[in-house]
């Protein structure tokens, strides 16, 4: 039997970077009222939840604080960053074996603890720590997920809005597959409130935008090691687009979001998570929602696939 949760709890598991900024992000959110910090340096943890509580007369009543396994059990959601990050010149799928070493000291604990919520992977590789995570927990596959490619997608939408000066969230488009070197920018379904990219690129004024938006694909797939290069670590985009995945189950609002979850033969790619727009509510992901590629697009995908499959299929679980 799986413990009862507390819908207003969360817990974040891993408090360098991307923990202390998405548990800063979720104090602002108002979608908890409390908050569980763990990290195995506990006074990192602790002194992340002593200033990060600092905020919340800004914000809504909420209790932050530093935990440990027994804390996190009855969350409606373990957001787990821990692990390595990447340094300069290093890929995700470079963090592998140091960062499944790390999950192999974390999920049992989860598991062990008859865990009923969501858990959400955002570690790297995210794709194959989700699929280490539902290895490893057991747990119903709704109820795994990676953060995926929702970053990427924001940060496509922010670099289409910035290039057609219009606003980003009128941009619709979605990058799919690996969260890294293999992500796909599926451009060929990108639209504008309705208006297909191509037709609004010409209303801009780019007769020929083939290559710029290839650029511009292009760009955001590199923007971590951009970023990486210049402060050595990302982290506020991750965590808006943690607290936009929290929203979302939290509410059972349903929205389509492109989260890594486990395939189920969808475009032919099975046994393995990546990312895919899928309707996300309560109980994690409802079902994939698998939206037109065109020929291109489709093998790049697959080919997305096996290199994660490779993987994957190559770790001691
Ligand atoms: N999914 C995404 O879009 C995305 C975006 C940015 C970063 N990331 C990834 O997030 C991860 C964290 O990045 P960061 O910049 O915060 O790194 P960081 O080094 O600043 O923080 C990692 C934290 O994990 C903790 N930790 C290590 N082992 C642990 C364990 N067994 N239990 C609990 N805590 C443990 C460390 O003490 C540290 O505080 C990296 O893998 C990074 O690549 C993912």
């Amino acid at each position: 039997m799986s413990n009862v949760i507390k819908s207003r709890k969360a817990a974040v598991i891993g408090c360098g970077f991307v923990g202390s900024a998405t548990a800063f992000t979720l104090m602002q959110s108002k979608l908890f009222s409390e908050l569980v910090l763990l990290d195995v340096n506990r006074e990192k943890a602790d002194g992340e939840a002593i200033d990060i509580s600092h905020g919340v007369p800004f914000a809504a009543p909420m209790k932050i604080y530093a935990g440990d396994y027994d804390d996190v059990a009855d969350a409606a959601i373990i957001i787990v960053t821990a692990g390595a990050n990447q340094k300069p010149d290093e890929t995700r799928l470079d963090l592998v074996h140091r960062n499944v070493e790390i999950y192999k000291s974390i999920i049992p604990e989860i598991a062990s603890r008859n865990f009923g919520g969501i858990l959400l992977i955002v570690s790297n590789p995210v794709d194959i720590l989700t699929y280490v995570a539902l290895r490893l927990s057991g747990l119903p596959e709704n109820r795994v997920i990676g953060s995926g490619t929702v970053l990427d997608t924001a940060r496509m939408k922010y670099a289409l809005g910035e290039h057609l000066r219009v606003d980003s969230r009128s941009v619709h488009s979605y990058i799919v597959g690996e969260h890294g070197d293999s992500e796909i920018a599926v451009l060929s379904s990108t639209n504008i409130s309705g208006i297909p990219l191509d037709t609004f690129c010409e209303m801009r004024g780019y007769d020929n935008p083939k290559m710029e938006l290839d650029e511009i694909a292009e760009s955001v797939k590199n923007s971590a090691y951009d970023i990486i290069a210049k402060k050595q670590a990302t982290y506020y985009g991750i965590a808006m687009s943690v607290r936009r995945i929290c929203a979302c189950i939290i509410r059972n609002e349903r929205s389509i979001l492109p989260v890594s979850s486990m395939m189920h033969g969808e475009y032919g790619i099975r046994d393995i998570t990546l990312s895919m727009p899928a309707v996300l509510g309560l109980d994690g992901v409802e079902t994939h929602v698998p939206i037109s590629l065109n020929e291109d697009e489709t093998t790049r995908l697959i080919q997305s696939a096996e290199i994660l499959k490779g993987i994957a299929e190559g770790l001691e679980l």
